[in-house]
């Protein structure tokens, strides 16, 4: 037997309706908001992440999926979306071309990280971005529709924490703050902390190393260096949000693994799954658009992992299954007569099967028993001659003879529980 690559997992029947569930969910609530779908390819080269995601960050050091193709180029597996959604808002001058500049897209992703739960090394995520919008009013509506995503799918017990890291010109000074606290200190920090402190030292509020977290706690906060239009636009975001009635919590450490990130930064987390507790997380990026080679054009999004929100969807989210009908036959002749109306059945916009082995009819009932058939209707000899359908009500296990003509109809009565 060949095993599915570690890290990897097949969506079987029994899960993949709670995926069909997301997935309907989030399209139903973009469309509502106003975005639009894109679909950009999984392969990239690998180039768009090492400018986009960025150069010092753990994504493109340790864990992108990056090969030589056969033509010789570098290509990536995209480890996250939002340089594809740049790089397609850029090619396609969709600034241009589209009413709006509201996007997004689901699909897997790629990162090389040790697997577990919650965290995959293919996975998957919702992906929204706006580009060219700079009020905090936009700041505000992107956090409300990942709170209401998680809302809509009935996900309790969650929490919001957001941050603002400031931009191209607040950021320096509050970098040199933070190395100056650090001072002689960086030392005592991880190895991880100390190669970050000379090539991103913004990245030591991400460090999970149990040693290193006084040290860190004790380290300044962005948002007391902000320029005043940092602050203000900062002020805004809040108040919109508690307008509207969405809690928060202010964290400092929120600066996030990615390097384009300006302004507002969130997550949203989730007590279902431990240790991988982001079910979101996104913010601004106002300098990306121009760096991938754009206009300056600023931008906002979140990627909600849809594994995540699967493993934290509550019991019952699913909804219950199309109810089916089921066709049994007795002899060739009446078999033929069973395919007709198998199809007459589907065709009417009912979700009907059939046993096609030729056994008993016995065998046949189980079989429509354990599909969880809501009505099966028996052809046999009897009924050709009559013109007629047995039709079984498998709830009530009543079974009664109909004319043929009508069957489809009665068959659908019976579905639709009248
Ligand atoms: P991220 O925080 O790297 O951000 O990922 C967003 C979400 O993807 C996480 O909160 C988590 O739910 C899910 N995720 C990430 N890695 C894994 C993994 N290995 N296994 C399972 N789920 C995972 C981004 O990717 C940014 N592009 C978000 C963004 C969009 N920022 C602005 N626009």
């Amino acid at each position: 037997m060949i095993a599915a690559v570690r890290g990897t997992h097949d969506i079987l029947p029994g899960e993949v309706e709670k995926w069909q569930t997301v997935e309907r969910v989030a399209h139903t609530l973009c469309e509502r908001y106003g975005y639009v779908e894109v679909r950009t390819p999984v392969l990239e080269r690998e180039e768009l992440f090492a400018k986009g995601t960025g150069e010092t960050t753990d994504i493109v050091q340790k864990e992108m999926y990056s090969f030589t193709d056969k033509g010789g180029e570098r290509v990536t597996l995209r480890p996250e979306a939002t340089p594809s959604m740049v790089r397609a808002y850029v090619e396609h001058s969709l600034e241009h071309a589209l009413p709006s500049s509201k996007l997004y897209s689901m699909g897997p992703m790629f990162r090389y990280e040790r697997p577990q739960k919650g965290r995959y090394r293919q996975f998957h995520q919702l992906d929204v971005e706006v580009f060219g919008m700079n009020d905090p009013a936009v700041d505000a509506e992107v956090i409300d529709l990942a709170w209401s995503l998680l809302a809509e799918l009935r996900i309790a017990r969650t929490e919001l924490v957001i941050n603002s890291v400031g931009h191209a010109e607040c950021r320096p000074r509050f970098q040199a703050a933070l190395l100056e606290a650090l001072g002689q200190d960086v030392k005592k920090l991880c190895q991880d902390c100390q190669r970050r402190a000379v090539t991103n030292p913004l990245r030591i509020y991400d460090c999970k190393v149990p040693a290193d977290q006084p040290i860190i706690d004790a380290l300044p906060h962005s948002v007391d260096y902000l320029c005043d239009a940092c602050a203000t636009h900062f002020a805004a975001v809040r108040a919109h949000l508690d307008a509207w009635g969405i809690p928060w919590r202010l964290s400092h450490r929120l600066v996030r693994g990615l390097d384009y990130y300006t302004r507002t930064t969130f997550e949203i987390l989730g007590e279902a799954l431990g240790a991988q507790n982001a079910l979101l997380g996104g913010g601004r990026y106002d300098g990306l658009v121009k760096n991938l080679g754009g206009p300056d054009r600023t931008g906002i999004g979140f990627a909600a992992g849809l594994e995540r929100l699967v493993l934290a969807l509550p019991e019952g989210a699913t909804g219950a299954p199309m109810a089916r009908a089921f066709v049994a036959v007795v002899g060739d002749e009446a078999r033929t007569e069973g395919l007709r109306l198998l199809r007459e059945l589907r065709q009417a916009g009912m979700a009907a099967s059939m046993e096609f082995e030729g056994r008993s009819i016995k065998a046949q009932m189980k079989r429509a028993d354990r599909l969880g058939s809501r009505a099966t209707l028996i052809v046999g000899a009897d009924e050709l001659a009559k013109g007629e359908v047995t039709l079984r009500d498998m709830r009530g296990s009543e079974q009664r003879a109909v004319p043929r003509a009508d069957a489809v109809r009665l068959t659908r009565a019976i579905l639709e529980g009248q």
